[in-house]
C-alpha cells in the first residue's frame, strides 16, 4: 500500500542542445553578484567555461570564481567555499560540473549564513538549515547523481574517514539546472560508465524495498530498461545524441524523489560504497559497483520475491520450469554480465583496499534499517571481504 506523502520537486529544467542559453532568462531573477563553482578544469578545456563566462558578462554580472573543487569533495575545500561565498556577498550559486560540484554548490548555499559548523550541523547530526540559504543553479556537465533536480549533498571529512550525505528539503534543491547532454561528450569512458552504474544503483536502492504493489517499483523498472539499451549504445558509441541524452533523463528521474514516493528504500550500497569511498577517494560509482554484487546476492533471500520480479521484468529472464531462486539468479547474473560488459570496476582490490583496512571501511558503514536486510557489522565486513 502507497503510504501518505508529499511531493514538490521545484527545480525547473531546460534540457537539449544550447539549453545553456535560457541562463540568460534565468538570470534576471537573480542579483548581481554570482559564485561561479566549478571543478579541476575540465570545463576549461571543452568550453563550457567560456560560454557559461560569456552570458554571465554580457548580463551585466559580477563574478567570482570558485574553482578545483574535487571528485568527493572535501570540509576543507566547503570552508574555503563558505568564507569565499561570504567575501563576494553571493546572490546565486553557480555550480558548472557534475554531482560534487553540485553537491558542494549546494553545501556552501546553506552554510554562508550560519554561524554553527557545517560539518557537525548538517552531516553528522542531519540537522535541516535554520539560517537563510544563497539559491543554487546548476549546468550539469557529468551524468549519475541526479544532483542537478535534489536536495542531496555529499562531503567527505578526509581526518574522521567519513563520507556523508545530507539530503535536504526542497528549499536546497537547484532552483533551474541545464541539461545538455552534448556537453557529457568530453567526459572520459571511466566517467561515463561509473555515472551509468550510479543512475542504476540509485534505481536499484529505491526499488529493493518493501513487498507492496507500488506505482514507483513500475516506474523503477521502466527506468532500468531504458537505462541498459541506452548504456549499451553510449557503451559502443559514446557521441550517439540520443543514447546520452536518454541516459541523462534517466538519471534525474532516478534520483529526483519520484519513485521513492510512498515506500520503503534501501541505500546501503551507498553506505558500502561511501565508506570506500572515504578509505580510497575513488571515484563514487566504481565504489558502489565493487560491492554491489556481493551485497545483492546476501540480502536476495530476504527479498526473494522482488529479485524474481527484477529478473523477469528488467532482465527478461524466462521463468518457465525454474524455481524462484534460480529465476533470482539468473537476474543477478544478467546484471553482473552487464556491468561487466560496460568496463566497471568489480573488485575493491582495483579501487586500493587492501584486507587490513576492513575493519576501518566497516565503522565508517552507516547501516540502513529499511532494505530487506539490516546488516551487522559481521556481514558488512564478509561482504567487503567477498567484494576485495
Ligand atoms: O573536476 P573536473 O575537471 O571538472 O573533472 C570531473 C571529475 O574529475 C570530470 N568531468 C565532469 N564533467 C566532465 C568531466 N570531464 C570531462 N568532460 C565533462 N563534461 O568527471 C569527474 C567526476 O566528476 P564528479 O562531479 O565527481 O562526478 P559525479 O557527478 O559522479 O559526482 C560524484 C559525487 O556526487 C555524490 C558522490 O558521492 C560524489 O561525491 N553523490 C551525490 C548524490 C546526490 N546529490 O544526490 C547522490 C549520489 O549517490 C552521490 O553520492
Ligand atoms: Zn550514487
Amino acid at each position: 500500500m502507497l503510504g501518505n506523502f508529499t511531493y514538490c520537486n521545484p527545480t525547473k529544467l531546460y534540457f537539449g542542445k544550447d539549453a545553456v542559453e535560457n541562463l540568460r532568462t534565468e538570470l534576471k531573477n537573480y542579483g548581481k553578484n554570482i559564485l561561479l563553482v566549478y571543478g579541476g578544469g575540465s570545463v576549461k578545456k571543452n568550453g563550457i567555461y567560456d560560454r557559461v563566462m560569456t552570458i554571465l558578462k554580457e548580463c551585466g554580472k559580477e563574478v567570482t570564481e570558485d574553482a578545483g573543487v574535487m571528485p568527493n569533495p572535501t570540509t576543507h575545500k566547503l570552508y574555503e567555499g563558505i568564507a569565499r561565498a561570504r567575501a563576494c556577498q553571493a546572490d546565486l550559486i553557480l555550480a558548472v560540473g557534475g554531482g560534487s560540484v553540485c553537491d558542494y554548490a549546494k553545501a556552501v548555499s546553506v552554510s554562508v549564513h550560519c554561524d554553527e559548523d557545517p560539518w557537525e550541523k548538517y552531516f553528522l547530526r542531519f540537522e535541516e538549515p535554520t539560517c537563510a540559504i544563497v539559491p543554487v543553479a546548476c549546468v550539469l556537465t557529468m551524468v549519475g547523481t541526479g544532483s542537478e533536480m535534489n536536495g542531496g549533498s555529499v562531503i567527505t571529512n578526509p581526518e574522521q574517514k567519513l563520507k556523508i550525505g545530507h539530503v535536504f528539503g526542497t528549499e536546497v534543491f537547484p532552483k533551474f539546472s541545464v541539461l545538455d547532454p552534448t556537453y557529457t561528450f568530453t567526459l572520459p569512458h571511466y566517467q561515463m560508465v561509473s555515472g551509468i552504474y550510479d543512475i542504476f544503483n540509485h534505481i536499484c536502492e529505491q526499488y529493493f524495498s518493501g513487498t507492496d504493489d507500488n506505482t514507483s517499483d513500475y516506474l523503477s523498472e521502466g527506468l532500468m530498461r531504458s537505462l541498459i539499451h541506452s548504456s549499451r549504445i553510449a557503451n559502443l558509441d559514446p557521441m550517439n545524441y540520443e543514447a546520452r541524452s536518454n541516459i541523462m533523463w534517466t538519471a534525474t528521474w532516478a534520483l529526483n524523489t519520484l519513485v521513492a514516493m510512498g515506500k520503503d528504500t534501501d541505500w546501503e550500497v551507498h553506505m558500502l560504497g561511501q565508506a570506500v569511498g572515504a578509505h580510497t577517494n575513488a571515484t563514487h560509482g566504481m565504489t558502489l559497483a565493487a560491492v554491489s554484487m556481493a551485497y545483492y546476492r546476501h540480502i536476495m533471500p530476504y527479498g526473494l520475491a522482488k529479485f524474481r520480479r527484477f529478473a523477469v521484468n528488467v532482465w527478461g529472464v524466462d521463468p518457465a520450469g525454474k524455481s524462484e531462486e534460480q529465476i533470482a539468479d539468473e537476474g543477478l547474473a544478467a546484471m553482473e554480465a552487464w556491468m561487466k560488459e560496460l568496463g566497471l570496476v568489480m573488485n575493491l582490490t582495483e579501487l586500493g583496499v587492501r584486507e587490513d583496512m576492513l575493519d576501518g571501511l566497516v565503522k565508517s558503514t552507516l547501516v540502513m534499517e529499511t532494505g530487506y536486510k539490516v546488516l551487522t557489522p559481521e556481514e558488512i565486513r564478509a561482504i567487503f571481504k567477498e567484494s576485495l
